[in-house]
């Protein structure tokens, strides 16, 4: 067994590996190295903790051990990118049941000791609050991953007296809690394990009644905040057991979580609480902001082509659309064939495009897009006067311009990539219908845009194929 000293600073090692491996997971260039970096920081805290303790039984941690390596790399390697905000969910609902299991087995460890009695409210409260965060976390997330992967419906599920319902739920919650960690038994025939049971089976089901009224659209936020309470529960299992390395971890998922729901939330213009509580996508009419006249003016490939040829300076937005047709790889194509041309190529990145955060990049860096050339919507919209074609593909509510025109609009307000600033734009979709947000969008019938309608993908390639004859 290694000395406290000893242990302490290995934990400190670890969570530099952890703070580092965040900071360079900022950046494209740097991402694959952070995670391993994270990654070497979580092996050395898992060795420490072992090696710190002599109760140890091994035979039992090698079994946890291989099952989890080899689960987690068949996950890996076999799960479709597109199917990664699922697997994120799942990975937070098992930390989330992890956390719950060690504040379960500590109570539990307590009462076998006899120690209960002894114990301050201060430490029932944290395993209580470990057991609460848990178990929220642990359903939510199942609910969360049965919504994106159509095993559950994505609609939101909404009924009267909802927030009542989920009102009391939560006072139950929060009695059980304070009746356990004070150990007050008021009411005859439930003692504080009684409490401690409640509280357990009371949270399991607040977690599935608070995202089933989210729509499906929305889960990616809803999985970026569970992410954040799957921290936070394992920083509290983390003082449940005394462990440093799993507060400071805990706390970094925890706030990091926190901050990327916060950006989620800010690039949809929306607030938390609307996306929480607004059943968004319930089936209401879709709002279609201010109506507007004239005809949107389809193109061909064959047409769009002299354009192109034409281009010094070409911007291409991709949005979800681009992801179903997974038009990646013919993106990247034309882009090269642009460039043997002549033409500036950079591609402008939205931080909401698509349906997860850095969906669209990670779609890109698949197809070898060189990192340079993806741009922050920030750091596009200044010069997109000076753009000649803006190519937007399979994306909608990005770039929207009644999200800055028309007060009216649900979109009013949220940030957009201001492609009806180019001198041309060509739109790659398959129909006028709206995007994710129900809403309808000027910019298709722009006098400076073209539809070019299809398949996003077809389309591309017949563009590639025009270029290349
Ligand atoms: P959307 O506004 O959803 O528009 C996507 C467009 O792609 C659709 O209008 C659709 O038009 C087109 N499309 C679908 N399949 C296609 C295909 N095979 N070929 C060509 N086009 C195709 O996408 P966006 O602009 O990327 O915006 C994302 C939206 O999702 C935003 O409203 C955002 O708030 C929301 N959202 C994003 C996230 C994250 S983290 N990214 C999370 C939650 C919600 P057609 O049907 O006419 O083809």
């Amino acid at each position: 067994m290694m000395g406290a000293d000893a242990i302490n600073l290995l934990y400190i090692v670890s969570a530099m590996l952890f703070v580092f491996g965040l900071k360079m997971l900022s950046k494209a260039a740097t991402a694959r190295k952070g995670n391993l970096l994270s990654a070497v920081g979580m092996l050395l805290a898992i060795i420490t903790a072992l090696l710190s303790d002599n109760v140890i039984h091994w035979p039992w941690i090698l079994v946890g051990l291989a099952a989890g390596t080899v689960i987690g790399a068949a996950a890996a390697r076999l799960v479709a990118m597109t199917a990664m905000p699922e697997m994120v969910a799942l990975f937070n609902g098992f930390g989330g049941v992890a956390s719950l299991l060690v504040g379960w087995s500590e109570f539990q460890r307590m009462v076998s000791a006899g120690e209960l009695v002894s114990t301050s409210w201060g430490s029932l409260l944290i395993i209580g609050v470990t057991v609460l965060i848990g178990g929220v976390t642990f359903t939510g997330s199942l609910v969360a991953w049965g919504k994106l992967s159509g095993t559950l419906g994505s609609k939101p599920v909404l009924y009267g007296g909802q927030r009542v319902v989920n009102g009391i739920i939560l006072l139950i919650v929060l009695g059980a809690l304070a009746l356990m960690a004070f150990q007050l038994n008021l009411i005859p025939g439930l003692g504080t394990y009684s409490f401690f049971l409640i509280l357990g089976a009371v949270s399991l089901i607040l977690g599935i009644l608070v995202v089933i009224p989210i729509g499906g659209g929305d889960m990616p936020v809803v999985i970026s905040l569970l992410n954040s309470y799957s921290g936070m529960a394992a920083c509290a299992a983390g003082f449940v057991i005394s462990n440093n390395v799993l507060i400071v971890s805990g706390a970094l998922v925890g706030s990091s979580g926190i901050i990327l729901t916060n950006i989620m939330c800010k690039a949809m213009n929306r607030s938390l609480s609307n996306v929480l509580f607004s059943g968004f996508g319930a089936g209401t009419p879709a709002k279609k902001g201010a109506g507007f006249t004239g005809e949107a003016k389809p193109i061909s490939a064959e047409d769009a082509f002299p354009i192109l040829e034409a281009a010094s300076n070409v911007l291409v937005v991709p949005g979800y659309g681009m992801a179903v047709a997974q038009a990646q790889h013919a993106v990247r194509e034309l882009a090269g064939l642009l460039e043997e041309n002549g033409a500036e190529v950079n591609f402008g990145i939205h931080p909401v495009a698509g349906r997860m955060p850095g969906h669209m990049n990670v779609l890109l860096a698949e197809a070898n897009v060189p990192y340079e050339q993806l741009r922050e919507m920030d750091d596009v919209n200044p010069s997109l006067d000076t753009v000649d074609v803006a190519l937007v593909i399979g994306a909608n509510d990005v770039v929207n311009p009644a999200a800055r025109m028309d007060e009216g609009s649900p979109l009013y307000g949220m940030p957009v990539i201001e492609v009806d600033r180019a001198r041309t734009v060509i739109v790659f979709k398959r129909s006028l219908n709206p995007g994710f947000a129900g809403v309808d969008n000027p910019l298709f019938f722009g006098d400076n845009t073209r539809m070019l309608f299809g398949d996003a993908k077809a389309s591309m390639q017949a563009l590639v194929s025009e270029f290349k004859g």
